[in-house]
């Protein structure tokens, strides 16, 4: 039996799966999961797109490695392909409890995973009442997350969010209610709000990866990508903030592990992305200056990198443009200044180290230029190893039959 690649744009880290999967000799299945139909109805099911039948490839496969972007339609697919018989990874459970960032919080909570205090109020800022009233309720739900999370800076976030979109900073009552006043039910932000308490995070936060295949324990990578700087609280990469190749304290491996496996819950095969930070508030062992100055020196390397990301050669000879990537990453990595923040990551770690906070999982980590290059880990290698464990698990083919 065969393994299945749904995507929608074959990206880069669709590219790079593609790559790995003929490096390491197995035969991946394409399936463009946004040109097709697909019908289901009491004649059985069909995937077409207008040149193509899909049906004997979705035939023969038995696990189906989910890259659809969108979280929404992920959802969808993983429904569906359960539905047909196949292990989807990650499962629609997993997927699920990703979806949101406040179920993801939910689950850590309820196993005393530590997180950053957070509110849900399922209100919008606006309402229409039937009989055509209009009432505004963002004093109400400013007052509200106040009274939850204090007087301090609070993190208005959309619950369905991925890249730090709209997430944002209130330093007061008066910018809060600004900020919810602006914010409508959207499909990132289906219902209500979601605020945490600001967590003092100094400069960086971590990547963390964690997967499970079929009968065997969950494994924590023993590197991380941390993603640092200074301009902005959001310290994600899509914001163009640097990042940097760390070993993990064994500590923080294991809350990682904990973590990961109240998302993956009984399922067999996952994997999963925890991003995390600690408060760190004043314990700093180097001044902001310091670090700020160093990170300063890496922007000429880091502008190299950006450059070979927007390089069109990536279209034309993939190998060729990601050696050219791993190039421009080394020359990075190879200097003074980032060796020099590393250690200064590395040693406050060490000290939070029995106190990481989990603010969210990521389902479908991006990772072709980041991840493997800094941290060293080609998550396409064990996203096919989870969905290989499970092809042709019988306790799959016994539904598929049913
Ligand atoms: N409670 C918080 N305290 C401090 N910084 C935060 C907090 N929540 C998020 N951030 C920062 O904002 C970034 C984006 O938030 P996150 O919850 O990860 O949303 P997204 O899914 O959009 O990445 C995080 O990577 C982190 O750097
Ligand atoms: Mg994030």
């Amino acid at each position: 039996m065969s393994i299945a690649i749904l995507y929608e744009y074959a990206e880069t880290d669709e590219l790079g799966i593609r790559m790995t999967a003929e490096e390491m000799g197995v035969d991946l299945v394409y399936i463009p999961f946004r040109k097709i139909a697909v019908s289901i109805g009491d004649d059985g099911y069909s995937f077409r797109s207008k040149g193509r039948d899909f049906f004997n490839r979705i035939e023969g496969v038995n696990s189906v490695l989910n890259r659809t972007q969108s979280k929404n339609r992920r959802m969808y697919a993983a429904s569906l392909f359960e539905a047909l018989g196949r292990y989807v990874v990650n499962p629609l459970s997993v997927e699920y409890v990703c979806f949101s960032k406040f179920r993801t919080l939910v689950e850590f909570w309820r196993r005393n995973i530590r997180i950053p205090k957070t509110v849900y109020i399922p209100c919008d800022a606006y309402d229409k009442t039937v009989t055509g009233i209009e009432i505004r309720n963002e004093e109400d739900i400013a007052s509200l997350i106040q009274m939850n999370l204090g007087a301090g800076n609070v993190v208005l976030k959309p619950d369905g969010g991925t890249h730090g979109k709209d997430v944002r900073l209130a330093k007061d009552l008066d910018s809060l209610t600004e900020m919810l006043s602006t914010t409508s039910p959207s499909i990132i932000n289906p219902l209500g709000f979601v605020a945490q308490e600001f967590v003092e995070k100094w400069f960086y936060d971590l990547r963390i990866i964690v997967y499970k295949v079929r009968g065997k324990p969950p494994f924590c990578y023993p590197t991380a990508l941390a993603r640092a700087g200074f301009k902005d609280f959001r310290t994600n990469t899509y914001l163009g903030n640097m990042v940097f190749g760390v070993e993990l304290p064994a500590e923080v491996r294991e809350a990682s592990i904990r973590g990961a496996k109240a998302v993956g819950g009984e399922s067999e095969a996952w994997l999963l992305a925890m991003d995390g930070m600690f408060n760190i508030g004043e314990d700093r062992d180097v001044d902001d200056e310091y670090v700020k100055a160093e990170l300063e020196k890496l922007v000429p390397p880091f502008d190299k990198v950006k450059q070979v990301k927007q390089n069109k050669m990536k279209n034309r000879d993939f190998p060729a443009w990601s050696r050219m990537l791993e190039n421009a990453y080394q020359d990075y990595m190879d200097t003074e200044a980032y060796a020099n923040v590393r250690s200064v990551i590395s040693e406050s770690m060490e000290r939070c180290k029995d106190s990481v906070i989990f603010h969210e999982t990521n389902s479908c980590p991006e990772f072709w230029e980041q991840t493997r290059i800094i941290a060293g880990i080609n998550v396409a290698v064990p996203l096919i190893e989870c969905a290989q464990s499970v092809d042709g698990w019988s306790y799959y083919q016994r539904i598929k039959d049913y």
